[in-house]
């Protein structure tokens, strides 16, 4: 059964721009694969535990010599890990928060992101980065979105090699009062649609930034 897997991360809860548009992604998912399961996982919604001594010891010892204790320092990572596996495909809210991703993203991904990781050859992750200020060409900061390639290489490290990203920046401007939230949502929702519309494309990489948001 197609799988996805959708990761939210915001602390926005509705007011959240990535949580829209990850959503927004996640019906329309939907709409192509009815038969298909969608596993959705709220980082937001539980206590992720920073990793400590323990949780690196309990990963570096052989699975069949584990304490219980050990088990129970690996069980979130064990969970992460499988809800990876099931899936065929993610779509991953990315708020930044001081020019790095959120705090219950990074954790995340420090629960799995290891040398004996999961093995995501063959997986599709599509980003949805958020972000209060613009990081287009003409911004003076388009050097400066750094979790897009600390994505792309966490996740290549991976194996994942077909990963995109829909950048939507400049969410300041909804909190000023410049936009409405409608009117900045509307071209990132349409770049969503346009996902869905693509002929199913060649193998190999693939990195996309749309809506006009180009910072590869
Ligand atoms: C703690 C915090 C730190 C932030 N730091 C940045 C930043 O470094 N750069 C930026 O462009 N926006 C920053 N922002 C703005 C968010 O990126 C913006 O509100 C974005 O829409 C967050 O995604 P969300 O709406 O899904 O929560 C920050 C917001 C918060 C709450």
């Amino acid at each position: 059964m197609p799988t996805l897997l959708q990761i939210d991360s915001s602390p926005m809860g509705s007011a959240s721009v990535s949580r829209q548009l990850t959503r927004e992604f996640a019906a329309r998912w939907r709409s192509v694969h009815p038969e298909g399961r969608v596993i959705s996982r709220d980082l937001m919604a539980i206590a992720i535990p920073v990793v400590d001594s323990r949780w690196v010891r309990a990963q570096y010892t052989p699975k069949e010599s584990r304490t219980p204790q050990q088990n129970d320092a690996l069980r979130l990572s064990a969970e992460f890990t499988r809800e990876l596996l099931d899936a065929d495909e993610y779509v991953i809210g990315v708020p930044v928060h001081n020019w790095g991703p959120s705090a219950s993203l990074k954790l995340w991904v420090d629960h799995f992101v290891t040398p004996f990781g999961p093995k995501l050859e063959n997986k599709r992750a599509t980003f949805i980065i958020a972000a209060g200020r613009f990081y287009g060409p003409a911004s003076g900061n388009e050097s400066a979105l750094y979790v897009k390639p600390w994505l792309r290489t966490l996740f290549g490290r991976l194996g994942m090699d077909d990963m995109r990203f829909v950048v939507a920046d400049g969410s300041a401007e909804v909190i000023k009062g410049k936009k409405s939230m409608e009117t900045f949502l509307a071209p990132h929702i349409a770049a969503i649609q346009a996902l869905f519309a693509e002929p199913s494309r060649a193998e190999g990489g693939f990195d996309m930034a749309i809506a006009g948001r180009d910072h590869s």
